[in-house]
Protein backbone atom coordinates (compact mmCIF):
# COMPACT_ATOMS: atom_id res chain seq x y z
CA UNK A 1 0.00 0.00 0.00
CA UNK A 2 1.18 3.38 -0.44
CA UNK A 3 1.02 6.18 2.69
CA UNK A 4 1.63 9.72 2.88
CA UNK A 5 2.74 9.96 6.20
CA UNK A 6 2.57 13.75 7.56
CA UNK A 7 4.88 15.07 10.04
CA UNK A 8 4.44 18.23 11.90
CA UNK A 9 7.06 20.20 14.01
CA UNK A 10 6.45 18.21 17.72
CA UNK A 11 8.92 16.36 19.64
CA UNK A 12 7.00 13.14 19.16
CA UNK A 13 8.61 13.29 15.22
CA UNK A 14 11.45 11.07 16.35
CA UNK A 15 8.76 8.51 16.97
CA UNK A 16 8.04 8.93 13.00
CA UNK A 17 10.75 7.44 12.34
CA UNK A 18 9.81 4.08 13.79
CA UNK A 19 6.42 4.13 12.54
CA UNK A 20 8.16 4.37 8.85
CA UNK A 21 10.51 0.99 9.84
CA UNK A 22 6.81 -0.71 10.68
CA UNK A 23 5.36 0.04 7.50
CA UNK A 24 8.62 -0.52 4.95
CA UNK A 25 8.92 -3.60 7.30
CA UNK A 26 5.26 -4.66 6.20
CA UNK A 27 5.92 -4.14 2.70
CA UNK A 28 4.15 -0.78 2.35
CA UNK A 29 5.25 2.26 0.81
CA UNK A 30 6.39 5.65 2.61
CA UNK A 31 6.04 9.01 1.54
CA UNK A 32 7.22 11.78 3.45
CA UNK A 33 5.38 14.76 3.85
CA UNK A 34 6.88 17.27 6.48
CA UNK A 35 6.20 20.67 7.57
CA UNK A 36 8.99 23.28 8.00
CA UNK A 37 8.75 22.74 11.86
CA UNK A 38 9.01 19.30 11.77
CA UNK A 39 12.35 19.85 9.86
CA UNK A 40 13.58 21.30 12.92
CA UNK A 41 13.06 17.80 15.02
CA UNK A 42 14.01 15.07 12.93
CA UNK A 43 15.76 15.62 9.27
CA UNK A 44 15.13 14.79 5.91
CA UNK A 45 17.82 12.71 5.33
CA UNK A 46 17.14 10.59 8.14
CA UNK A 47 13.81 10.50 6.38
CA UNK A 48 14.59 9.68 3.27
CA UNK A 49 16.99 7.15 4.01
CA UNK A 50 14.25 5.14 5.66
CA UNK A 51 12.15 5.51 2.93
CA UNK A 52 14.47 5.44 -0.06
CA UNK A 53 12.45 8.61 -1.18
CA UNK A 54 13.23 12.18 -1.48
CA UNK A 55 11.17 13.66 1.43
CA UNK A 56 8.52 16.40 0.47
CA UNK A 57 8.48 19.65 2.30
CA UNK A 58 8.42 22.95 0.19
CA UNK A 59 5.88 23.81 -2.58
CA UNK A 60 9.08 23.68 -5.11
CA UNK A 61 12.11 21.70 -5.16
CA UNK A 62 14.68 24.88 -4.63
CA UNK A 63 17.53 23.19 -6.72
CA UNK A 64 15.57 23.05 -10.11
CA UNK A 65 12.33 24.71 -9.11
CA UNK A 66 10.33 21.55 -9.95
CA UNK A 67 6.75 21.45 -8.67
CA UNK A 68 5.51 19.11 -6.27
CA UNK A 69 1.82 18.01 -6.88
CA UNK A 70 0.13 17.46 -3.51
CA UNK A 71 -3.35 16.52 -6.13
CA UNK A 72 -0.72 13.42 -7.44
CA UNK A 73 -0.24 12.93 -3.58
CA UNK A 74 -3.30 12.92 -2.64
CA UNK A 75 -4.52 10.22 -6.22
CA UNK A 76 -1.20 8.07 -5.07
CA UNK A 77 -1.85 7.16 -1.40
CA UNK A 78 -3.86 4.17 -0.35
CA UNK A 79 -3.81 6.40 3.50
CA UNK A 80 -2.42 9.67 5.10
CA UNK A 81 -1.14 9.26 8.47
CA UNK A 82 -0.52 12.37 10.39
CA UNK A 83 2.18 11.60 12.95
CA UNK A 84 2.91 13.66 14.89
CA UNK A 85 -0.16 16.43 14.49
CA UNK A 86 0.41 19.06 16.56
CA UNK A 87 -2.41 21.41 17.50
CA UNK A 88 -1.56 23.85 15.04
CA UNK A 89 -1.62 21.76 12.05
CA UNK A 90 -5.25 19.95 13.73
CA UNK A 91 -6.47 23.78 13.02
CA UNK A 92 -5.45 24.53 10.31
CA UNK A 93 -6.59 21.09 8.82
CA UNK A 94 -10.25 21.56 10.47
CA UNK A 95 -10.61 25.45 8.71
CA UNK A 96 -8.38 24.61 5.23
CA UNK A 97 -5.45 26.84 5.90
CA UNK A 98 -3.32 25.75 3.29
CA UNK A 99 -0.03 27.79 3.64
CA UNK A 100 2.38 24.60 3.90
CA UNK A 101 2.30 21.33 1.67
CA UNK A 102 1.20 19.51 4.25
CA UNK A 103 -1.88 20.73 4.04
CA UNK A 104 -2.68 20.97 0.79
CA UNK A 105 -1.96 17.39 0.58
CA UNK A 106 -4.50 16.67 3.39
CA UNK A 107 -6.97 18.69 1.45
CA UNK A 108 -6.37 17.26 -1.68
CA UNK A 109 -6.38 13.50 -0.16
CA UNK A 110 -9.23 11.20 -1.60
CA UNK A 111 -7.69 8.53 0.66
CA UNK A 112 -8.49 7.74 4.65
CA UNK A 113 -6.68 10.15 7.19
CA UNK A 114 -5.45 9.16 10.38
CA UNK A 115 -4.44 11.51 12.57
CA UNK A 116 -2.10 11.18 15.50
CA UNK A 117 -2.24 14.72 17.74
CA UNK A 118 0.71 15.05 19.52
CA UNK A 119 0.52 18.20 22.52
CA UNK A 120 1.26 18.89 25.95
CA UNK A 121 -1.85 18.36 28.32
CA UNK A 122 -3.58 21.65 28.74
CA UNK A 123 -3.12 22.22 24.97
CA UNK A 124 -5.34 19.15 24.33
CA UNK A 125 -7.51 19.87 26.31
CA UNK A 126 -8.39 23.07 25.51
CA UNK A 127 -12.11 23.37 23.88
CA UNK A 128 -10.80 24.69 20.84
CA UNK A 129 -8.31 21.46 19.79
CA UNK A 130 -11.12 19.49 20.92
CA UNK A 131 -13.72 21.13 18.91
CA UNK A 132 -11.16 20.88 15.93
CA UNK A 133 -10.41 17.10 16.62
CA UNK A 134 -14.69 16.59 16.64
CA UNK A 135 -14.49 18.58 13.15
CA UNK A 136 -11.68 16.08 11.86
CA UNK A 137 -13.82 13.56 12.74
CA UNK A 138 -17.14 14.94 11.53
CA UNK A 139 -15.00 14.89 7.61
CA UNK A 140 -14.35 11.13 8.44
CA UNK A 141 -11.14 11.40 9.50
CA UNK A 142 -9.55 8.66 12.02
CA UNK A 143 -8.18 10.45 15.15
CA UNK A 144 -5.63 8.40 17.03
CA UNK A 145 -6.38 9.41 20.68
CA UNK A 146 -3.12 10.38 22.44
CA UNK A 147 -1.79 7.78 25.46
CA UNK A 148 -1.37 9.30 29.17
CA UNK A 149 1.62 9.29 30.73
CA UNK A 150 5.13 11.17 30.88
CA UNK A 151 4.93 14.46 28.57
CA UNK A 152 8.27 16.16 26.73
CA UNK A 153 7.57 19.59 29.42
CA UNK A 154 8.01 17.13 32.32
CA UNK A 155 4.33 17.61 33.22
CA UNK A 156 2.02 14.21 32.90
CA UNK A 157 -1.05 13.79 31.39
CA UNK A 158 -3.35 13.25 28.12
CA UNK A 159 -1.31 14.07 25.03
CA UNK A 160 1.51 12.62 24.35
CA UNK A 161 1.35 10.84 20.66
CA UNK A 162 0.76 7.26 20.81
CA UNK A 163 3.36 4.77 20.34
CA UNK A 164 4.03 3.77 16.99
CA UNK A 165 3.10 -0.07 17.23
CA UNK A 166 -0.21 1.07 17.84
CA UNK A 167 -0.49 3.34 15.41
CA UNK A 168 0.31 1.15 12.97
CA UNK A 169 -2.38 -1.68 14.46
CA UNK A 170 -5.12 0.87 14.04
CA UNK A 171 -4.42 2.17 10.82
CA UNK A 172 -3.65 -1.86 9.72
CA UNK A 173 -7.13 -2.53 11.32
CA UNK A 174 -9.15 0.04 8.74
CA UNK A 175 -7.28 -0.64 5.83
CA UNK A 176 -6.74 -4.58 6.29
CA UNK A 177 -10.02 -5.44 8.10
CA UNK A 178 -9.24 -9.40 7.57
CA UNK A 179 -5.89 -9.29 9.43
CA UNK A 180 -7.18 -7.28 12.11
CA UNK A 181 -5.60 -7.62 15.20
CA UNK A 182 -8.06 -6.44 17.36
CA UNK A 183 -11.14 -8.20 16.35
CA UNK A 184 -12.83 -11.21 17.99
CA UNK A 185 -14.45 -14.36 16.08
CA UNK A 186 -11.90 -13.90 12.95
CA UNK A 187 -13.95 -10.77 12.24
CA UNK A 188 -17.49 -12.09 11.37
CA UNK A 189 -18.61 -8.50 11.07
CA UNK A 190 -16.05 -7.58 8.15
CA UNK A 191 -18.14 -5.84 4.79
CA UNK A 192 -21.05 -5.05 7.28
CA UNK A 193 -21.89 -1.49 8.09
CA UNK A 194 -23.48 -0.67 10.94
CA UNK A 195 -25.42 2.67 12.47
CA UNK A 196 -25.72 3.78 15.62
CA UNK A 197 -27.52 6.46 17.41
CA UNK A 198 -26.32 6.81 21.10
CA UNK A 199 -27.31 9.24 24.45
CA UNK A 200 -29.95 11.82 24.72
CA UNK A 201 -30.92 14.60 22.43
CA UNK A 202 -31.24 18.26 23.47
CA UNK A 203 -34.42 19.96 23.00
CA UNK A 204 -33.62 23.84 23.10
CA UNK A 205 -36.02 26.12 24.98
CA UNK A 206 -33.83 29.30 24.36
CA UNK A 207 -30.24 29.95 23.94
CA UNK A 208 -29.99 28.81 27.05
CA UNK A 209 -31.99 25.96 28.29
CA UNK A 210 -33.38 23.14 26.77
CA UNK A 211 -35.05 19.84 27.29
CA UNK A 212 -33.01 16.37 28.58
CA UNK A 213 -32.82 12.95 29.68
CA UNK A 214 -30.78 11.42 31.59
CA UNK A 215 -29.14 9.10 29.15
CA UNK A 216 -25.27 9.11 29.01
CA UNK A 217 -24.73 7.26 25.79
CA UNK A 218 -22.77 4.31 27.52
CA UNK A 219 -24.31 1.86 25.95
CA UNK A 220 -24.66 2.80 22.31
CA UNK A 221 -20.70 3.94 22.72
CA UNK A 222 -20.55 0.13 24.03
CA UNK A 223 -22.15 -1.15 21.38
CA UNK A 224 -19.95 0.70 18.82
CA UNK A 225 -16.90 -0.36 19.92
CA UNK A 226 -18.37 -4.00 20.13
CA UNK A 227 -18.85 -3.96 16.53
CA UNK A 228 -16.40 -2.45 14.89
CA UNK A 229 -14.17 -4.86 17.01
CA UNK A 230 -16.14 -7.54 15.21
CA UNK A 231 -14.92 -5.46 11.93
CA UNK A 232 -17.57 -3.56 10.97
CA UNK A 233 -17.47 -0.04 10.14
CA UNK A 234 -19.40 2.10 12.03
CA UNK A 235 -21.47 5.21 11.73
CA UNK A 236 -21.83 6.14 15.44
CA UNK A 237 -24.55 8.92 15.76
CA UNK A 238 -24.03 10.67 19.19
CA UNK A 239 -26.42 13.17 20.62
CA UNK A 240 -24.62 15.38 23.60
CA UNK A 241 -22.62 13.13 25.60
CA UNK A 242 -18.91 13.46 27.58
CA UNK A 243 -17.61 10.00 25.75
CA UNK A 244 -15.04 9.42 23.18
CA UNK A 245 -14.37 6.78 20.89
CA UNK A 246 -11.70 4.60 20.70
CA UNK A 247 -11.57 2.09 17.52
CA UNK A 248 -10.94 3.78 13.82
CA UNK A 249 -13.45 1.86 12.43
CA UNK A 250 -16.18 3.91 14.42
CA UNK A 251 -16.89 7.02 12.42
CA UNK A 252 -18.90 9.14 14.49
CA UNK A 253 -21.45 12.11 13.57
CA UNK A 254 -22.29 14.45 16.54
CA UNK A 255 -25.57 15.76 16.89
CA UNK A 256 -27.77 17.98 19.26
CA UNK A 257 -31.77 17.46 18.65
CA UNK A 258 -33.98 14.62 17.77
CA UNK A 259 -34.19 16.61 13.73
CA UNK A 260 -30.49 16.45 13.97
CA UNK A 261 -30.09 12.74 14.96
CA UNK A 262 -32.52 12.01 12.31
CA UNK A 263 -31.71 13.48 9.32
CA UNK A 264 -28.30 12.25 10.15
CA UNK A 265 -30.15 8.78 10.55
CA UNK A 266 -31.84 8.94 7.06
CA UNK A 267 -28.56 10.11 5.48
CA UNK A 268 -26.47 7.19 6.56
CA UNK A 269 -28.87 4.42 6.98
CA UNK A 270 -29.14 3.44 3.28
CA UNK A 271 -25.54 2.73 2.77
CA UNK A 272 -25.71 0.56 6.14
CA UNK A 273 -26.67 -3.01 6.44
CA UNK A 274 -27.92 -2.88 10.28
CA UNK A 275 -28.56 -0.30 12.20
CA UNK A 276 -29.10 -0.39 15.78
CA UNK A 277 -30.67 2.36 17.85
CA UNK A 278 -29.79 3.14 21.01
CA UNK A 279 -30.57 7.12 21.49
CA UNK A 280 -32.97 8.00 24.29
CA UNK A 281 -34.31 10.67 21.72
CA UNK A 282 -36.78 12.78 23.12
CA UNK A 283 -40.18 11.97 21.61
CA UNK A 284 -41.15 16.05 22.08
CA UNK A 285 -39.83 19.37 21.04
CA UNK A 286 -41.05 23.04 22.34
CA UNK A 287 -42.74 24.24 19.30
CA UNK A 288 -40.80 27.52 19.15
CA UNK A 289 -37.41 27.86 20.45
CA UNK A 290 -36.89 31.76 22.04
CA UNK A 291 -34.37 33.71 20.17
CA UNK A 292 -32.82 35.22 23.42
CA UNK A 293 -33.32 33.80 27.16
CA UNK A 294 -36.21 33.89 28.54
CA UNK A 295 -37.04 36.29 31.46
CA UNK A 296 -38.32 35.13 34.87
CA UNK A 297 -40.04 38.55 35.81
CA UNK A 298 -42.40 38.93 32.27
CA UNK A 299 -44.50 35.47 33.24
CA UNK A 300 -45.48 34.31 36.91
CA UNK A 301 -46.26 30.98 35.20
CA UNK A 302 -45.07 29.72 31.81
CA UNK A 303 -46.45 27.16 29.45
CA UNK A 304 -44.59 25.25 27.11
CA UNK A 305 -46.10 24.02 23.86
CA UNK A 306 -44.35 20.61 22.58
CA UNK A 307 -44.47 18.94 19.67
CA UNK A 308 -43.42 15.59 18.39
CA UNK A 309 -40.36 14.21 16.97
CA UNK A 310 -39.63 12.68 14.36
CA UNK A 311 -39.97 8.64 15.71
CA UNK A 312 -36.07 8.21 13.72
CA UNK A 313 -36.37 4.05 14.40
CA UNK A 314 -40.05 4.21 13.03
CA UNK A 315 -38.85 6.15 9.64
CA UNK A 316 -35.64 3.85 9.83
CA UNK A 317 -38.15 0.57 9.49
CA UNK A 318 -40.19 2.04 6.52
CA UNK A 319 -37.61 2.28 4.49
CA UNK A 320 -35.68 -0.92 5.59
CA UNK A 321 -35.05 -3.17 2.79
CA UNK A 322 -35.16 -6.68 3.10
CA UNK A 323 -31.33 -6.76 3.55
CA UNK A 324 -30.93 -4.21 6.25
CA UNK A 325 -31.36 -5.39 9.75
CA UNK A 326 -33.05 -2.77 12.55
CA UNK A 327 -32.40 -3.71 16.44
CA UNK A 328 -34.24 -1.31 18.86
CA UNK A 329 -33.80 -0.16 22.72
CA UNK A 330 -36.95 -0.28 25.11
CA UNK A 331 -36.06 1.11 28.43
CA UNK A 332 -39.45 1.11 30.63
CA UNK A 333 -40.06 2.13 33.99
CA UNK A 334 -42.52 -1.30 34.05
CA UNK A 335 -41.96 -4.38 35.80
CA UNK A 336 -40.10 -7.16 33.15
CA UNK A 337 -43.39 -9.01 32.33
CA UNK A 338 -45.21 -5.64 31.48
CA UNK A 339 -41.80 -3.91 29.80
CA UNK A 340 -42.11 -6.99 27.63
CA UNK A 341 -44.84 -6.63 26.43
CA UNK A 342 -44.35 -2.62 25.59
CA UNK A 343 -41.23 -3.42 24.00
CA UNK A 344 -43.23 -6.51 21.63
CA UNK A 345 -45.55 -3.55 20.52
CA UNK A 346 -42.61 -1.16 19.62
CA UNK A 347 -41.16 -3.50 18.15
CA UNK A 348 -44.08 -4.43 15.54
CA UNK A 349 -44.71 -0.80 15.47
CA UNK A 350 -41.77 0.05 14.60
CA UNK A 351 -40.96 -2.62 12.29
CA UNK A 352 -37.69 -3.94 13.83
CA UNK A 353 -36.04 -7.27 13.58
CA UNK A 354 -34.86 -7.12 17.25
CA UNK A 355 -35.87 -5.01 20.23
CA UNK A 356 -33.58 -5.52 23.56
CA UNK A 357 -35.76 -4.47 26.25
CA UNK A 358 -34.87 -3.05 30.00
CA UNK A 359 -36.43 -2.08 33.04
CA UNK A 360 -35.27 0.90 35.19
CA UNK A 361 -37.13 -1.88 38.08
CA UNK A 362 -33.57 -3.85 37.55
CA UNK A 363 -30.82 -2.96 40.19
CA UNK A 364 -27.92 -2.36 38.03
CA UNK A 365 -29.55 -1.49 34.61
CA UNK A 366 -29.96 1.98 33.06
CA UNK A 367 -28.77 5.36 32.85
CA UNK A 368 -25.73 6.38 33.95
CA UNK A 369 -24.55 2.76 35.66
CA UNK A 370 -21.79 0.48 33.99
CA UNK A 371 -23.90 -2.52 33.83
CA UNK A 372 -27.30 -3.33 32.30
CA UNK A 373 -29.69 -6.11 32.23
CA UNK A 374 -31.57 -6.76 29.42
CA UNK A 375 -33.91 -9.33 27.06
CA UNK A 376 -33.39 -9.29 23.72
CA UNK A 377 -36.61 -9.65 21.87
CA UNK A 378 -36.92 -11.00 18.21
CA UNK A 379 -39.44 -10.21 15.43
CA UNK A 380 -40.58 -14.12 15.54
CA UNK A 381 -41.33 -14.36 19.46
CA UNK A 382 -38.00 -15.69 20.35
CA UNK A 383 -36.91 -14.38 23.99
CA UNK A 384 -33.34 -14.54 25.27
CA UNK A 385 -32.90 -12.81 28.74
CA UNK A 386 -28.75 -11.96 29.82
CA UNK A 387 -27.76 -11.88 32.94
CA UNK A 388 -27.16 -8.35 34.99
CA UNK A 389 -23.23 -7.51 33.00
CA UNK A 390 -20.62 -4.74 32.05
CA UNK A 391 -22.24 -2.88 29.56
CA UNK A 392 -19.44 -3.44 27.42
CA UNK A 393 -19.93 -7.23 28.14
CA UNK A 394 -23.90 -6.65 26.95
CA UNK A 395 -23.00 -4.89 24.02
CA UNK A 396 -20.88 -7.30 22.86
CA UNK A 397 -23.65 -10.47 23.57
CA UNK A 398 -26.29 -7.82 21.74
CA UNK A 399 -24.25 -7.91 18.59
CA UNK A 400 -23.30 -11.01 18.90
CA UNK A 401 -26.88 -12.16 18.99
CA UNK A 402 -28.26 -9.88 16.80
CA UNK A 403 -26.39 -9.05 13.56
N1 LIG B 1 -36.71 6.07 19.09
C1 LIG B 1 -36.35 6.81 18.00
N2 LIG B 1 -36.87 8.05 17.80
C2 LIG B 1 -37.74 8.57 18.67
C3 LIG B 1 -38.13 7.83 19.81
C4 LIG B 1 -37.59 6.57 19.99
O1 LIG B 1 -35.53 6.33 17.20
N3 LIG B 1 -38.24 9.79 18.46
C5 LIG B 1 -36.17 4.72 19.24
C6 LIG B 1 -35.25 4.54 20.43
O2 LIG B 1 -33.90 4.79 20.08
C7 LIG B 1 -35.48 3.08 20.76
C8 LIG B 1 -36.93 2.83 20.37
O3 LIG B 1 -37.25 3.85 19.42
O4 LIG B 1 -34.71 2.22 19.96
C9 LIG B 1 -37.90 2.89 21.51
O5 LIG B 1 -37.75 4.12 22.20
P1 LIG B 1 -38.72 4.51 23.39
O6 LIG B 1 -38.43 5.88 23.85
O7 LIG B 1 -38.71 3.40 24.40
O8 LIG B 1 -40.11 4.42 22.62
P2 LIG B 1 -41.18 5.46 22.20
O9 LIG B 1 -41.65 5.05 20.85
O10 LIG B 1 -40.66 6.85 22.36
O11 LIG B 1 -42.33 5.15 23.23
P3 LIG B 1 -42.57 5.69 24.73
O12 LIG B 1 -41.68 6.88 24.93
O13 LIG B 1 -44.02 5.99 24.71
O14 LIG B 1 -42.23 4.54 25.64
Amino acid sequence: MNIVLGITGSIAAYKACTLIRQFVKAGHEVQVVITPAGKEFVTPITLSALTSKPVVSEFFAQRDGSWHSHVALGQWADAMVIAPATASSIAKMAHGVADNMLITTYLSMKAPVFVAPAMDLDMYAHPTTQANLNQLRSYGNYIVEPGTGFLASHLEGKGRMEEPDEIFRQVMDVLQPEGCSNCSQEGRLVGRRVLITAGPTHESIDPARYIGNHSTGKMGFALAEAAAAEGAEVELIAGPVALSVKHPRIRRTDVVSAEQMHEAAMRLFPSCTDGILCAAVADYRPAQCADVKIKRETQAEMTLTLVQNPDIAAALGQVKTDGQRLVGFALETAASAEALHYGEDKLRRKNLDYIVVNSLCDAGAGFGVDTNKVTIVSANGQQQSLPLADKSEVAREIIRRCL
